[in-house]
């Protein structure tokens, strides 16, 4: 959804510069028909099959992305009370809802219980103890799945890898039938799933498929058993294209892949993609304030900087980085930079781009997830707005935060 027009970026069917001139920069803007896009193919493409698409809510939680993906029919995949609140506040249908999240507090699962959520994702058993406990003082049963941690390599940036033996999610899987077993000591939960994830942007997934082979023989021992398995979950994952040059799995195959290494009736599944259903329906954008030039380097320094997009400074992530206004190419090879003091403060390094002057305004695609959520006022600086873009129309759905945002709360 995002294409040039005539020398000129678009989202959809609006110009962005109008955006970057009359919302001001830095500035996310999301295009809603991409996102859509997104979430239809995860769930069409699972036809046949019961299932569930819990979006996962870390990735852009705010009120009118979850808004769009609620009123599309989307389950949510929340890790906090504070994400519970965010989807009930759009819309969303708490017995959609599952709870992931390995430090989920005992007022956390009281008030997910007390909405119905579906699930909860267990990722210990002293947590399952709690689980248990809350549920018997709400006079309630509490529906869980034990995370496995199926050992498997997700082959990604090991910050956001998550299934190996010394990470700290989920439970051992050859553990994991001694725990069921145990957990039958507690009369107010039921173990109706089996769910693991083994990592964020996952750009081959037979890891993936393989992790689900071997939840699948678990969940046919617990059955055997007589645990009332009836769903598993399989995380979120699934990598983007970061680069014009990446090859990322398109939604639709990755979802066949997963049904034919399930087929079976009746066991539903469910996953918890966050990435790839709202990462590239967003930019952000920026306006180049300076340039300047070191005995070594070129810097292209703009108004966005590492707490409006952390991700290449804490993960070395690429971003690509598009002129609105095309202009015929000199080349120029550049650090870009933000305002924030640190040297850790870069939006791209060594980058092959447009020859942007001040003034000109750029865009950081991709840049839809784990962007905003991520954003701090580190340096003081107030939080960018958020514009959503439905056709020809946008509108902005987060103001910029002010100085007295800022401040809000504190004493002196
Ligand atoms: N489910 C669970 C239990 C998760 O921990 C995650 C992501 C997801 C689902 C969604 O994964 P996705 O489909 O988005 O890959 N801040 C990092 C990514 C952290 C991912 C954490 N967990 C980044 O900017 O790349």
């Amino acid at each position: 959804m995002f294409r040039y027009v005539d020398g000129r970026l678009w989202c959809e069917d609006v110009d962005l510069a109008e955006i970057a001139e009359r919302a001001g920069t830095p500035c996310y803007v999301y295009s809603a028909r991409t996102i859509l896009d997104a979430y239809k193919t995860y769930d069409e493409s699972f036809n046949g099959v019961p299932h569930m698409i819990c979006y996962a809510v870390k990735a852009n939680s705010t009120l009118a992305v979850l808004s769009l993906l609620a009123r599309a029919g989307s389950g949510f995949d929340i890790v906090s009370g504070g994400e519970l609140f965010r989807v009930l506040q759009a819309g969303g249908d708490a017995s959609r809802v599952v709870f992931s999240g390995v430090g989920k507090t005992p007022a956390e699962i009281e008030m997910a219980l007390a909405n119905g959520i579906r699930n909860f994702n267990c990722e210990s058993e002293s947590e399952l103890a709690e689980l248990d406990a809350v549920a018997a003082k709400l006079g309630m049963i509490a529906n869980f799945s034990l995370r496995v941690n199926p050992d498997v390599d997700a082959a990604t940036h090991p910050y956001i890898s998550t299934g190996l033996r010394d990470h700290k999610f989920g439970v051992d899987i050859h553990e994991a039938p001694a725990i069921y077993r145990r957990s039958r000591v507690f009369s107010n939960i039921r173990a109706s799933g089996v769910s693991c994830h083994i990592g964020s942007q996952i750009l081959d997934y037979s890891p993936i498929l393989e992790a689900a082979g071997k939840v699948l023989a678990l969940v046919e021992e617990l059955q055997a058993n007589g645990f009332p398995i009836d769903h598993v979950d399989l995380g979120g994952g699934l990598g983007i294209a970061y680069k014009s040059a990446d090859r990322a799995p398109e939604i639709g195959d990755f979802v066949r892949a997963l049904k034919e290494r399930i087929g079976r009736d009746r066991l539903a599944v469910m996953v918890e993609p966050g990435r790839s259903i709202v990462g590239p329906a967003g930019v952000l954008l920026t306006r180049v304030l300076y340039r300047k030039k070191t005995p070594s380097k070129e810097f292209v320094v703009v108004d966005a900087a590492m707490n409006d997009l952390i991700r290449p400074s804490l993960y070395r992530s690429h971003h690509d980085i598009l002129p609105l206004n095309h202009a015929p190419d000199t080349p120029l090879v550049a650090d870009v930079v933000g305002p924030v003091c640190e040297t850790g403060d870069f939006l791209a390094r060594d980058r092959a781009m447009a020859d942007a002057q001040p003034g000109d305004f750029l865009a950081l695609s991709s840049a839809g997830a784990y962007g905003f959520v991520q954003a701090s006022n580190y340096n003081s600086r107030p939080r960018a707005p958020e514009v959503l873009v439905e056709g020809s129309e946008w509108r902005i759905v987060r103001e910029r935060e002010t100085f007295q945002d800022l401040i809000r709360g504190e004493r002196i």
